[in-house]
């Protein structure tokens, strides 16, 4: 019988880290032994705009959801409590072994608190289970307990039964959090696989042409703005200053800001429009150019690589694109006073500078006469967090199977690996 593995995905940053799960499970189906693993993805639809969600599984090639539940937008609790309504029928109709969730959004904590909460009728209808759970990209703690995603870390961690991890950090935070040595497995990171998978299919976007930030195979220095943190976009006295350091940049150089729907959104309400140039409907004044933050929709994950690789600086308050900056060498200041990810500082590219204007420009100048710098990437940041993940649950729940394993590439790979 196949293993039955039900992986969620919900917003923006869980699809490049499942797209990497759906590749290693691809690999050990097409082994030559039949489907090992029965792969059921379910998307919650907590994040459902084109730019938002569809773009992504085209440029992922990430199969379509086998179910979508169709939640939408609202308040963290309505949202939280809808997807709980929904998942939970998934689960009693598909009865997983296993539920995989990725990340720290709503939709993982949702989906984790109704996975260990479900009894599954087993074969024939005698046996009743609850389904294992794991997190990919656990144990990360930004000790934050006001940021939402720090709530559903912690919630999701506390109940799961295999929690992966991607940097060091991450496994003494479980430890001192009481979580048994043997739940804990060290993999890597699944997100730098997807990078490091799609790097060179990137390089065929056009984005720099389109934004005229390339002339031929010349490419002109410029900075990438991201912001959509309820700390820095929601009192408009913090996300005015911080504008006024992003405008006094743009005289600098073109600060591309692809806007989150959300913060779009607090620029619409509060009447900010004035800091901004929308780069595809250019107003009548050629100055604008070069003094307002030029905005744009939301990018697709090959647009925004390709963007991100040639930066000269990336200014943003996510947490993947920490991870990315720090595999492509190119400066991040990140616009947060704390970080999930401190591997990214200790090893990588990035600095943090909270949201002061006078912290913003001082960094800036600092990091922007610098360039891109090669740096020595974290442990196990090397393409292959996604089939360490597979082989863990495979030795658990088929050890029968580790013999068809034992003469593929993943079980050679791991052994290198192990060794190194
Ligand atoms: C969520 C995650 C955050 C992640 C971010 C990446 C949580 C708690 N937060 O934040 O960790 O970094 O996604 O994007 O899960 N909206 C749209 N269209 C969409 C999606 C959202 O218009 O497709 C707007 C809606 O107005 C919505 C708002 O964005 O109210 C917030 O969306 P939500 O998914 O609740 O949280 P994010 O701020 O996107």
């Amino acid at each position: 019988m196949a293993l039955k593995i039900l992986s969620v995905v919900g917003a923006r940053p869980n699809f490049m880290k499942v797209a990497a799960i759906c590749e290693a499970i691809k690999g050990i189906n097409s082994l030559g032994a039949g489907e090992q693993i029965h792969h059921v993805l379910v998307h919650t639809g907590q994040h459902y705009d084109t730019n938002m969600s569809d773009s992504f599984f085209n440029d992922l090639e990430l199969p379509r959801p086998d179910l979508c539940l169709g939640v939408g937008s609202a308040s963290h609790s309505v949202q939280t409590a809808r997807i709980m309504e929904r998942f939970e029928s998934v689960v009693l109709n598909e009865q997983p072994h296993l539920v995989l969730v990725v990340g720290d959004v709503n939709s993982t904590a949702a989906c984790a608190l109704v996975a260990k909460k479900t009894w599954c009728r087993g074969d024939g209808g005698v046996k009743y289970f609850i389904p294992k759970l794991a997190h990919v990209e656990a144990g990360l703690r930004s000790f934050d307990r006001t940021m939402p995603e720090e709530i559903n870390r912690i919630v999701t961690d506390s109940i799961s039964d295999y929690l992966f991890t991607t940097e060091e950090s991450a496994n003494q935070n479980l430890l001192h959090e009481g979580i048994p040595e043997n739940r804990i497995f060290f993999v890597g990171n699944v997100m730098i696989d997807t990078l490091l998978r799609h790097r060179s299919k990137a390089h065929e976007s056009t984005i720099l042409q389109d934004l005229q930030l390339a002339d031929g195979r010349e490419v002109k220095p410029y900075a990438i703005l991201t912001l959509h943190r309820p700390a820095n976009v929601d009192d408009k006295r913090v996300f005015c200053h911080m504008l006024d350091s992003f405008l006094d940049i743009s005289k600098r150089m073109p600060v591309i800001f692809p806007a989150h729907p959300r913060t779009l959104k607090r620029i619409q309400d509060e009447d900010l429009g004035d800091y901004f140039v929308d780069h595809f409907v250019q107003g009548p004044e050629p100055w604008d150019w070069r003094v307002r933050i030029r905005l744009v929709p939301p990018l697709g994950y090959l647009d925004f690589l390709r963007l991100m690789s040639e930066a000269r600086v990336v200014l943003t308050d996510s947490g993947g694109i920490q991870e990315e900056t720090t595999i492509l060498g190119v400066q991040c200041i990140t616009l947060r006073d704390s970080t999930e990810r401190p591997v990214t500082l200790e090893h990588g590219t990035n600095v943090l500078v909270g949201s002061k204007p006078e912290n913003i420009i001082r960094e800036f100048n600092r990091v922007s006469l610098r360039g891109q710098e090669l740096t020595r990437s974290p442990f196990y940041w090397d393409g292959n967090a996604a089939k360490r993940i597979i082989k863990v649950l495979i030795d658990d729940f088929c050890p029968e199977w580790s013999s068809v394993m034992a003469e593929s590439a993943l079980e050679s790979e791991s052994k290198e690996l192990t060794q190194n």
